[in-house]
């Protein structure tokens, strides 16, 4: 018999259409995938050309904690914005899904409770459903751009068994990007309630429109209370290195934390090198990254506007929008897509948003897309879905 824990995991809803994907592509069809976020973006040089430098006989197990040169690459990025972590409050993980993991594992017990904004990245299910932790999701909705609602709406969520609110900012998958103020209003909750606030920044180099980007570790008044979930996969388009890490100034945390890492011993070592040269990379890298990023939103913000029906608010951050559809069931017309769907042999693949919402029935109309895949694809991609809905058969 298999754990009920195993059991009762869910599948990523992100990844679950893939069979179907599969299906599709081996009768011919070429897909346009704007349901995951994996950028098409050129990794930079200086990730590869370290590795190839790599001269050590022996590829031996790294430090737990990480190589010194990747994490004093990290303190140094952090240097530049204004987040003051040393060297001793960072720890290397396998991607910003390890430091989920460690970041659950280490602040909850079974039964305990984490409160977050919905709609939320779906893969935080499986990361409480490991560690035993519920969620209280905070609604936020399309028509109010996301925002969160006031500090007592927050508060009367809070229980004794409420352990820390989980912020992702920028979203994945709505795309908002947190005012100072909903950061400061967070700030006060955690505060009141004696809260640790999870923060996932692995977004945080992309905003658009002039927006500020504030971290919770601009705010000292609560050090102990933060912890900052990074990775390198979206920032330099690095998914498959596999390389994140937590930071935290809470010593104590950390040092618990640390019995995690070394239960694993430690992460790839040729990756870590490759990792800590990006510190390297022109700083204009980044800027026309995010240049790119915003010329995609504004195509595909423009294409959702114009289609009938469809609704979507303007994301102001990551890549991702989460669109309300003219459909009953949007993960029956993401199938539909993929199973009856062509114009010349040609689709589109799109998450159906429901496993972003805690609170059942929310989402049913709704998906979320990213626009990761470059302007001529997403131009094509939002054709098809235009013309898709204008014939699917199950309509609102
Ligand atoms: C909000 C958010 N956090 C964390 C991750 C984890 O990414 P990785 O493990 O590649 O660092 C993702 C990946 O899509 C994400 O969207």
């Amino acid at each position: 018999m298999l754990s009920n824990r195993i059991k009762e995991l869910e599948a990523s809803p992100i990844r679950r259409l893939n069979p179907y994907a599969a299906e599709a592509r081996k009768n011919g069809k070429k897909i346009y995938p704007l349901n995951i976020g994996q950028p098409d973006i050129k990794t930079p040089n200086e990730y590869k050309s370290a590795i190839e430098n790599y001269e050590e006989k022996v590829l031996s197990y790294a430090d737990s904690k990480g190589i010194p040169e990747l994490i004093n690459s990290f303190v140094e990025y952090y240097e530049k914005h204004n987040m003051n972590f040393t060297k001793d409050d960072i720890i290397i993980t396998n991607g910003g899904s390890e430091a989920l993991l460690f970041a659950f594992l280490a602040l909850f017990d079974l039964g305990d409770n984490v409160l977050m904004p919905e709609p939320y990245y779906a893969n935080y299910n499986s990361f409480m459903h490991i560690a035993g932790v519920n969620v209280t999701p905070i609604t936020t909705k399309a028509e109010d751009d996301f925002a969160l609602p006031s500090k007592e709406d927050i508060l009367k969520l809070v229980t004794p068994k409420t352990k820390a609110i989980l912020i992702t900012n920028p979203s994945n998958p709505t795309g908002k990007v947190y005012s100072k103020e909903e950061i400061y209003l967070i700030k006060e909750v955690a505060l009141e309630k004696n809260l640790y606030i999870i923060a996932d920044e692995v977004y945080r180099e992309f905003v658009y429109d002039g927006l500020e980007f504030t971290s919770f570790a601009h705010i000292e008044e609560i050090n102990d209370n933060v912890v900052i979930i990074d990775s390198i996969s979206k920032r330099y388009s690095a998914c498959g290195s596999r390389i994140g890490c937590i930071a935290s100034k809470n010593k104590e945390l950390m040092a618990n934390m640390l019995k995690l890492a070394q239960s694993r011993l430690s992460v790839a070592t040729l990756e870590q090198i490759g990792a800590a040269n990006l510190v390297n990379v022109d700083e204009n890298y980044l800027k026309e990254v995010n240049d790119e990023y915003r010329n995609r939103r504004d195509v595909l913000y423009n294409s959702l506007q114009k289609m009938n029906g469809v609704i979507c608010n303007n994301p102001q951050g990551a890549f991702y929008v989460i669109a309300k559809l003219p459909v009953k069931d949007a993960e029956k017309f993401a199938i539909w897509l993929l199973t009856d769907f062509h114009i010349n042999n040609e689709t589109v693949l799109i998450t159906p948003a429901e496993s972003f919402y805690a609170t059942e029935g929310l989402g049913r109309d709704e998906v979320r897309i990213s626009y990761c895949t470059n302007v001529e694809a997403l131009t094509k991609a939002m054709y098809l879905l235009e013309e898709a809905l204008k014939v699917y058969p199950d309509k609102k």
